[in-house]
């Protein structure tokens, strides 16, 4: 069985999900039933980083998720318009939808799902925190019998790669905000990086999750790191602290059995022994303590074209598998290896 999947963007991370789905060689099996079946792009004359197959580029979204042949829908766009309105639509013409698009969610998830709910389609977003660390998953899956009593986290590729980079070279954020974007890390508009914003609309995503409730993105409180200074990142390591970007979800229980959640992101000096301290560069850590698992912590690459391409093919997989085994049992990835050396312990 082949699922069409009509991919809207093929910028940083539609470029590497493109590159994941034309190599399946040595990686999931049911990659091989995943058939790129359109792109959409704003300038069909761009040069890309990776080339699709010809025909299949477009500037046409709205005939990709209108399409009858499309089965999957995949949103690496970003921004809130037109990506809620072709979410929506691709919903109402009962594709799946994979999508990286923290803004959109954290602002529009409820009428997304409640969309999705109706139309009996699924909407993933693995990719849309953290980039490529599992971690929207686990936390609804592995860890949902948990009771979660925080979730603290950097989650913002763009500030901590920035914020390192200036305790390493003693640059000021500004000078060193261009390589990020040159890495692929920051948002189109890095104002969202920076300010704290795009952290803020993924702790909002992982407390709706691990707390089970609605949250009002405008109810974040919200902080960037505009404000510091190379000076202040070296005071800072004199007295024993790092300066890290947190975002913090936690769960202040309450006598009368209220419990109210805080989140909010800001800047934070996190002591040198504590974990998160030694999370540097573009890698991301969430910190999540439950009751009765204690804590666990995800850590990994937070942001560029492939570990993120590596969390939205995963998601395709993931729909992919359900909508198999409704007619055929799924190949386990162990089972379908064919190279004797893949299988071997060395
Ligand atoms: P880019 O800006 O690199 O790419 C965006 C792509 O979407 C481009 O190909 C662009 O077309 C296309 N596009 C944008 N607007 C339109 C439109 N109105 N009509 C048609 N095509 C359009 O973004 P990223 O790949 O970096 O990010 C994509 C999404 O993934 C965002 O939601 C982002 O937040 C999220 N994300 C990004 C990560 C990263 O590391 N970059 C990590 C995790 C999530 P064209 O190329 O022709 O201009
Ligand atoms: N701009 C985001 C970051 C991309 O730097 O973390 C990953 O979501």
């Amino acid at each position: 069985m082949a699922y069409n999947i009509g991919l809207l963007g093929l910028g940083t991370v539609g470029a590497g999900t493109v590159e994941i789905l034309l190599t399946p060689e040595g990686r999931h099996p049911l990659l091989g039933d995943l058939n790129l079946y359109r792109v959409g792009v704003r300038d069909l004359h761009k040069s890309r980083a990776v080339k699709v197959p010809d025909g299949l580029l477009t500037t046409d979204l709205e005939a990709i998720v209108t399409d009858e042949a499309v089965d999957i829908v995949v949103e690496l766009i970003g921004g809130l318009e037109p990506a809620r309105s072709l979410i929506l639509q691709a919903i109402a013409h009962g594709k799946h939808v994979v999508t990286a698009n923290k803004a959109v969610i954290s602002r529009y998830g409820d009428e997304i799902y409640d969309a999705a709910n109706a139309a009996g389609v699924y909407v993933m977003l693995e990719a849309a925190v953290g980039g490529g660390i599992p971690v929207i998953n686990p936390l609804k899956q592995a860890l949902g019998v948990n009771r979660i009593q925080s979730v603290i986290g950097i989650i913002n590729g763009t500030t901590n790669y920035i914020l390192s980079r200036m305790e390493q070279e003693g640059s000021d954020f500004g000078d060193v905000l261009a390589d990020a974007q040159s890495l692929g890390y920051a948002e189109a508009d890095p104002t969202a990086d920076v300010d704290g914003l795009d952290a803020a609309d993924k702790i909002a995503i992982l407390a709706a999750l691990a707390f089970g409730g609605r949250v009002k993105r405008e109810e974040v409180h919200c902080e960037g790191i505009r404000s510091i200074s190379a000076a202040d990142i070296s005071y800072a390591e004199k007295l024993g602290f790092r300066i890290k970007l947190l975002a913090i979800a936690h769960r202040e229980e309450s006598s009368d059995a209220t419990d109210r959640l805080q989140i909010r992101v800001h800047p934070t000096l996190v002591p040198h022994t504590h974990p998160l301290a030694s999370v540097n560069g573009v890698f991301n850590a969430i910190l999540v303590e439950g009751d009765p698992i204690g804590p666990v912590m995800f850590y990994g690459q937070g942001a560029g074209a492939g570990p993120t391409a590596s969390a939205v093919t995963s998601d395709m997989i993931n729909i992919a598998a359900i909508l198999k085994t409704e007619t055929e049992p799924i190949p386990h990835p162990l089972l379908s290896c064919t190279h004797q050396h893949y299988c071997t312990l060395t």
